[in-house]
C-alpha cells in the first residue's frame, strides 16, 4: 500500500523536476541567443550599416593616422635651449617627397635627379617615393650655386636700385643640392615641426613607377617636403653628455638608436595614446565633451572665423581606445579644439595657468604638466613642459584633424552638409 501511494507521488514529483528542467534550459538557451545576438549586432552590424562608423572615411584620415603619424618622432632632450626637435622617419617606397624651390632656396641635381625639382614657376607638385634628400652644395655644385647666387643676388640688387619708390625685398638666396643618400630608410628634420602635415590634392604628380602604396594612388595625399637628414652630434659638458642637431654630425642609425636613451625620441602615436590616458585620469571628461553635435549651437561654437564646423562622425574615433563623448560641458567642447587652437603656447600658458589664457575659468591648473626650470633661471617659476604635456597636447591635436583636410572642406567654409559631400567627392572645392 504503502508502495503504490507512494509511486504516483513519486512519479509526479519527477514530472514536474523534468519539466521545470526544461523551462529552465529553455530560458538558458534564450538568454545565450540574446546575448549572442545582441554581441554580434554590436560587432558586426556597424560595417554592414554604415562602413563609415568602424573604419576611415578619407584617404586624409588614414594616411594622417596610419601612415604619417607613426612616423613622426618627438623630443625634447636637446641641448640646443628648450625647442623641440620633430623627425621623420622616412622609408624608400613608403613616403612621399617633394623637392620644392621657393624664392628664397633654389635645387641644384645631377641630370638624373633634375625631374624630381619643382622649379619655382612650376604649377605642378612633383612626389617621389624614391628615398632623395637634400644638404648643402658639395664638390662641383658648390661653385654653380655660387655662381647662379650671386646672379641672382645681382638682379635682386638691381631690381631695388630700379625702383627706389616701390619696396622690393632683399633676398638672401640659398642654393641647395639633390642627391640619393642610396639608402632604404633614414631619419629627416621636419622643417616646420607643424602638427598638420603638408597635403595636397590636385595638381601632383607622383614620379616613379614604383608606386607601391594604396595611398599614393588616393585623391589627395601627404607628403614631407624638402626632406634634410638629420644628424646629431655629442657635446660634453664635464661629466654630462648631451646632443643636439648638427649638419656635420653623425646620421642616426636606426629607429632603436633614436628612441633609445641617448636621443629619447618617442612617436607621435605613442604621445597620443599616454595623452588619452592622461584625459582619462586626469577627469578631463567630467568637464569636458567630445562631440559635436548637429545643433546649430555646436557647429557655430566650434566653427572657426564664423564658418561652422562639421558634427562628429563615428569614424573620427576609430583610432581611440577609449572614447570620451561625455554628458557635461562645464567647459568648451574639445572634438574640434586642434583647428580652433592650435597653437602649442597657447595651450602651455593655459595648462600652467588656466585663468590667465582665459579669464574666469574654473578649470584646474595642471602644473605637473611642467617640470621645474632645473638651471633655475627663469625669473618667474614657470615650468618647461614635459612628456604629459606633449602628450596631452599630441591628443588634443588630433581632435578635429582627422576628418578631412581641415584646409579644404572646412576652413575654406564650407558648410557641413557640403562637408560630407566633400569628402565623398560629390563637391569640387575651389
Ligand atoms: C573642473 C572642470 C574642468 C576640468 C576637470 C578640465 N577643464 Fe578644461 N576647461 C574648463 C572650463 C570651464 C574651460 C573654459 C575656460 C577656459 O578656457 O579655461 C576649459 C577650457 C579648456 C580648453 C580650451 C577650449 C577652448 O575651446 O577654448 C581646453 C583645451 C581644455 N579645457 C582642456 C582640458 C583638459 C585636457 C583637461 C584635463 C587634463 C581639462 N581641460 C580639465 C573646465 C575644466
Amino acid at each position: 500500500m504503502n508502495k503504490e501511494q507512494n509511486e504516483p507521488h513519486e512519479q509526479g514529483n519527477g514530472f514536474s523536476i523534468h519539466s521545470l528542467q526544461f523551462s529552465a534550459l529553455l530560458t538558458v538557451i534564450g538568454v545565450i541567443v540574446l546575448f549572442s545576438t545582441a554581441v554580434i549586432t554590436i560587432l558586426i552590424a556597424p560595417s554592414y550599416i554604415d562602413s563609415s562608423w568602424t573604419s576611415h572615411s578619407s584617404p586624409y584620415q588614414a594616411q594622417m593616422y596610419e601612415i604619417e603619424d607613426p612616423n613622426i618622432y618627438i623630443s625634447s632632450a636637446s641641448s640646443h635651449g628648450l625647442d623641440l626637435q620633430y623627425v621623420r622617419h622616412l622609408k624608400q617606397d613608403f613616403t612621399l617627397l617633394a623637392f620644392k624651390e621657393s624664392e628664397e632656396m633654389r635645387l641644384l641635381a645631377p641630370p638624373e635627379l633634375e625631374k624630381y625639382i619643382t622649379k619655382l614657376d612650376g604649377k605642378t607638385l612633383k612626389l617621389t617615393s624614391r628615398l632623395l634628400l637634400i644638404r648643402e652644395p658639395q664638390d662641383h655644385f658648390k661653385e654653380i650655386a655660387n655662381q647662379r647666387r650671386a646672379e641672382l643676388q645681382k638682379q635682386n640688387t638691381a631690381l631695388i636700385k630700379a625702383e627706389p619708390g616701390k619696396v622690393v625685398e632683399k633676398i638672401n638666396y640659398q642654393f641647395m643640392e639633390l642627391y640619393d643618400p642610396k639608402k632604404n630608410e633614414l631619419f629627416a628634420l621636419d622643417p616646420l615641426g607643424a602638427i598638420i602635415q603638408n597635403w595636397v590634392d590636385e595638381n601632383y604628380l607622383i614620379l616613379d613607377d614604383s608606386v607601391k602604396q594604396k595611398y599614393h594612388s588616393d585623391k589627395g595625399v601627404i607628403y614631407a617636403i624638402n626632406p634634410r637628414e638629420y644628424r646629431v652630434k655629442q657635446v660634453r659638458f664635464g661629466d654630462i653628455v648631451r646632443w643636439r642637431y648638427d649638419p656635420e654630425g653623425m646620421p642616426v642609425k636606426s629607429l632603436e638608436d633614436l628612441q633609445g636613451p641617448g636621443l629619447d625620441f618617442h612617436s607621435r602615436k605613442e604621445l597620443i595614446y599616454y595623452g588619452e590616458h592622461i584625459y582619462a585620469i586626469e577627469g578631463c571628461w567630467y568637464c569636458h565633451t567630445d562631440q559635436t553635435r548637429t545643433l546649430i549651437q555646436d557647429v557655430v561654437l566650434n566653427g572657426s572665423d564664423s564658418f561652422p564646423a562639421p558634427p562628429s562622425s563615428p569614424n573620427e574615433y576609430i583610432y581611440q581606445k577609449i572614447t570620451f563623448p561625455g554628458t557635461r560641458r562645464i567647459g568648451p567642447d574639445l572634438s574640434r579644439v586642434a583647428v580652433k587652437r592650435p597653437s602649442r603656447d597657447w595651450h602651455k600658458s593655459h595648462f600652467w595657468s588656466p585663468k590667465t589664457a582665459s579669464a574666469g575659468s574654473i578649470m584646474p591648473s595642471f602644473r605637473h604638466f611642467f617640470d621645474n626650470d632645473p638651471r633655475g633661471t627663469g625669473k618667474s617659476a614657470m615650468g618647461i613642459p614635459n612628456h604629459e604635456f606633449e602628450a596631452i597636447f599630441q591628443y588634443m591635436m588630433t581632435k578635429g584633424t582627422r576628418i578631412t583636410p581641415p584646409t579644404q572642406a572646412w576652413w575654406l567654409g564650407n558648410d557641413p552638409v557640403q562637408t560630407k559631400e566633400i569628402i565623398e567627392g560629390k563637391v569640387k572645392i575651389r
